[in-house]
Order: structure tokens, then C-alpha cells, then sequence
């Protein structure tokens, strides 16, 4: 039997001349394109790639998805598994450094998270600074770019101390400064980071606590669904903020400045900020009888299904099917958000229509998210603040595999110039 050859054989037409392309896991390097030049002073054929919709930027161990069959992975366990088995710090430190804890580890790893969450009390005084009305999201993009100014050292991306270091600091200060954000545009009390809570329960407690001299128990509910939806958030290979995140960590920058790039990203409504849309979509229909006529516009391309379709997956979005489910354990604890039944019933007019069924479009993670989170009393400016805290793990994990990868280099795409040739001033 014939070996197969892991090369392409390309004819510049051009020129008549053939070359070959060796493949490697599947891919081509973009640079031996390169050598398929007009003459030896032609700067070489480039690849054209605006969205790097057909560009792989690095090698990644850390998430898998395979969009035809609606899988995802994080180190190899599927996020099914990991969401009813895992908490979302056992998740974070299985990003960052590969395996799962062992007790000890994760003893250790939560005590290195907890005994981070304050931040300096110059950082409040930063955030006091803020207009009553500004977006969370905008305090939360400049605040973790100011705490590079707190930390220095943590320009010293190479030193495995420093870097883990900054690691236990962004997981533990997100949260708090979320939850700063959130109190200072209402105009209440912070409330400290409580060291005796959970991850998620301490963030509600930060965000929900009336005031500091009044009780409120974070429901454990409430704070195991947080947990699942942060989980189900924390990674999702290269989508916008994370190729950002490593765009400006290959110039080894700090992770606050990287990170706080990366959040800016997010907080585009193409990215973190479309189950914002699905509310306020599932608002303006209100009830199911005007359900039909929604998707009769959307049919006639005058309107997109919000939290409908995905670039990449083309079967059901796995991450949509668990949190329908967590959707009726939180609506247990809190009052059932009224959009779900509109939302249930919108997707399965959808799911069963020509249209849809054709271009393969299911609900994706943000078709239920934004219903949870406002059920556990979310203001919807916070939704995208939600998913930054969640996704902090993801960002650091591509960050330091970008950093410790040899093969990486700074990230410097090429452009194909369109404007005018040499001219001279009069
Ligand atoms: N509603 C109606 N039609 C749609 C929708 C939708 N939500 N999404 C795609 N289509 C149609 C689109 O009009 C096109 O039809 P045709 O072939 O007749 O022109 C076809 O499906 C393919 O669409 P596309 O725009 O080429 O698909 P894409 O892969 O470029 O876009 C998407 C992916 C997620 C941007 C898009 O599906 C969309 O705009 N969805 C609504 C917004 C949304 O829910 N975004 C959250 C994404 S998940 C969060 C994350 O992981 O970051």
C-alpha cells in the first residue's frame, strides 16, 4: 500500500513552477508560503485571513471543540463532567497547570486564591473615582490595568515565582473589584472579600450584602450554580479576548495590562455581549403569541435570533444544555424569570423550522445565561462583567502556555497594502 505523503504539491501558475508544502498536524506554516515567489526579489506569496477565520496561532493543549458533534473539552474531560463534578477553582488550576488538584494542591491553591481577594485600598479610591453611571465593564478594563502599577515585578513574566504569583492575583481580585464596581455605581457600601466563603459565595456576599452591619447568607444554590456557569465560561480556545490576550502577552507585557486588553475584547457586543441582546430581544417579544412574527422577520433577514448560531459549533452548543438545566434549579431559590418560558418556546419553534434546521442554527451558551443571571438579580450591564471573572482562568492559561511556547514569537500579522503608491508633496 501507497505511504501517504504528509506534503502538498502546489503549481504556481504564474510562474509554472511547482512546490511542495509539508502538512503537519493537520496544517500548513504560513511562512513556507512564503517561498512561492515571482522572482527572487518578490516578497513571497502571503495568506490572506481577515478574522484568522482558517488561521491557527499557536499549538494548544488546553481546550478542545469539535463543532460538528457539539463537544468541549478542557484538558481532555468534558465540560459536562467537569460542571457536575468540579468546582470552578479545581477548573481554573486544570487550565492553568494541567491536571486536576490533589487535596493538597487544591488546599493550598484555594488558600493562594483566598489570601489575594483584597485589594489596596488605593484601588478603592480609583474606582471612587468613577462617574455614577459608568459601564462595570469600562471600571473593571481600567482597574486591572492599574494594578500592574501595584505590582511591578509582574513584568517579570519568566520568573515562575512572579508569574504564579500574579496568577493567584487576578483570580482572587477580579471578583472584588466586579463587586466594587457594582456597589460604587449604586452608591452602597463595599463590602470586603469574607475569607470563610467559597469563591462564588464570597462574590455574592461582596455584591448582594445590603450593608456591612447587615446578615445575608449567599444561597448555597445560587453559589453552585455561579460556580457551574463560571466553569462553562472559562475557556473556549482562541475566540477574540483570548487571541488578544496572547497578542499582547507576546510582546511580554504584564498579565494585568494583558488581561485588561483581553477584558476590552470582551466587552464588544460581538463577543461577551450577546446575552445582553438575548434579554432585551426576549423583553421586546414578551409573550409567546408574538413569537411567530420574531421569527418571520428574522426569516426575511430583517434580524438575527440573538443567542442562536455559532461560528463554530454546528450541532447544539453543549454549554446551552447544561444551563438550561441549571436555569429551573436557580428559579428553586429564586423567582422564575418569566423570559424563560418565552425563551423555551422560541427554541423550539426554531429548532423545528426549515430555516434554521438548514443553516444549522442552535441556541449557543448565551441563549439562557443572561435569563440565570438576571433570575439572581444581575443588572444586564453586569453580564458581560460575569463572564470576565469567569473566563480570568482561560486568559491566564493561554498566556503563560503562549509565554513558556518556544515556537511563539510576537505576534505581527502582515497586510496587503491598498493604499496610494509614492507620491511627493507640491
Ligand atoms: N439568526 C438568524 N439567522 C442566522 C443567525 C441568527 N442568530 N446566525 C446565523 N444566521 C444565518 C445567517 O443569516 C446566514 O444565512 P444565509 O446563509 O442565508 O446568509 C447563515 O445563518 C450563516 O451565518 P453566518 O453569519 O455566516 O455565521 P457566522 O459563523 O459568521 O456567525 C454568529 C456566527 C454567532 C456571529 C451568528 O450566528 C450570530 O450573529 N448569532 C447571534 C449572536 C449570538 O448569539 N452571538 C453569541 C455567540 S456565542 C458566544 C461566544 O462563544 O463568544
Amino acid at each position: 500500500m501507497e505511504v501517504m505523503k504528509e506534503s502538498l504539491s502546489v503549481v504556481d501558475n504564474r510562474t509554472g513552477r511547482s512546490y511542495e508544502v509539508l502538512i503537519r498536524d493537520g496544517a500548513v506554516k504560513a511562512s513556507d508560503i512564503r517561498g512561492i515567489k515571482l522572482s527572487e526579489r518578490d516578497f513571497g506569496l502571503l495568506c490572506y485571513d481577515p478574522g484568522l477565520v482558517n488561521t491557527a496561532i499557536c499549538r494548544s493543549g488546553i481546550t478542545y471543540i469539535d463543532g460538528e458533534r457539539g463537544v468541549l473539552r478542557y484538558r481532555g474531560y468534558p465540560i459536562e463532567e467537569l460542571a457536575e463534578r468540579c468546582s470552578y477553582l479545581e477548573v481554573a488550576y486544570l487550565l492553568i497547570y494541567g491536571e486536576l488538584p490533589s487535596r493538597s494542591q487544591l488546599e493550598e491553591w484555594r488558600w493562594n486564591i483566598t489570601h489575594h481577594t483584597i485589594i489596596h485600598e488605593n484601588i478603592k479610591k480609583f474606582i471612587d473615582g468613577f462617574h455614577y453611571d459608568a459601564h462595570p465593564m469600562g471600571i473593571l478594563i481600567s482597574t486591572l490595568a492599574a494594578l500592574s502599577t501595584f505590582y511591578p515585578e509582574s513584568r517579570n513574566i519568566f520568573d515562575e515565582e512572579v508569574r504564579n504569583k500574579q496568577i493567584y492575583r487576578l483570580l482572587a481580585k477580579t471578583p472584588t473589584i466586579a463587586a466594587f464596581a457594582y456597589r460604587h455605581l449604586r452608591g452602597a457600601p463595599y463590602i470586603y472579600p469574607d475569607n470563610d466563603l467559597s469563591y462564588t459565595a464570597n462574590f455574592l456576599n461582596m455584591v448582594f450584602r445590603p450593608a456591612p452591619n447587615m446578615r445575608y447568607e449567599p444561597d448555597p444554590v445560587l453559589a453552585k450554580a455561579l460556580d457551574v456557569l463560571f466553569i462553562l465560561h472559562a475557556d473556549h480556545e482562541q475566540n477574540c479576548s483570548t487571541t488578544v490576550m496572547r497578542a499582547v502577552g507576546s510582546a511580554h507585557s504584564d498579565p494585568y495590562s494583558a488581561a485588561a486588553a483581553a477584558a476590552a475584547a470582551l466587552y464588544g457586543p460581538l463577543h461577551g455581549g450577546a446575552n445582553e441582546q438575548v434579554i432585551r430581544m426576549l423583553q421586546e417579544i414578551k409573550s409567546v403569541d408574538r413569537i411567530p412574527q420574531l421569527i418571520k422577520e428574522v426569516k426575511e433577514g430583517r434580524r438575527r435570533l440573538m443567542g442562536f448560531g455559532h461560528r463554530v459549533y454546528k450541532s447544539y452548543d453543549p454549554r446551552a444544555r447544561i444551563i438550561k438545566k441549571l436555569a429551573y434549579e436557580v428559579f428553586e431559590v429564586t423567582e422564575k424569570n418569566p423570559l424563560i418560558d418565552v425563551a423555551m418556546e422560541l427554541e423550539q419553534i426554531a429548532l423545528s423550522d426549515e430555516y434554521f434546521i438548514q443553516r444549522r442554527l442552535y441556541p449557543n451558551v448565551d441563549f439562557y445565561s443572561g435569563i440565570i443571571y438576571q433570575a439572581m438579580g444581575f443588572p444586564i450591564e453586569m453580564f458581560p462583567v460575569l463572564f470576565a471573572i469567569a473566563r480570568m482562568a482561560g486568559w491566564l492559561a493561554q498566556w503563560q502556555e503562549q509565554i513558556l511556547d518556544p515556537e511563539q514569537r510576537i505576534i505581527r500579522p502582515r497586510q496587503i497594502y491598498t493604499g496610494p503608491a509614492e507620491r511627493h508633496l507640491e
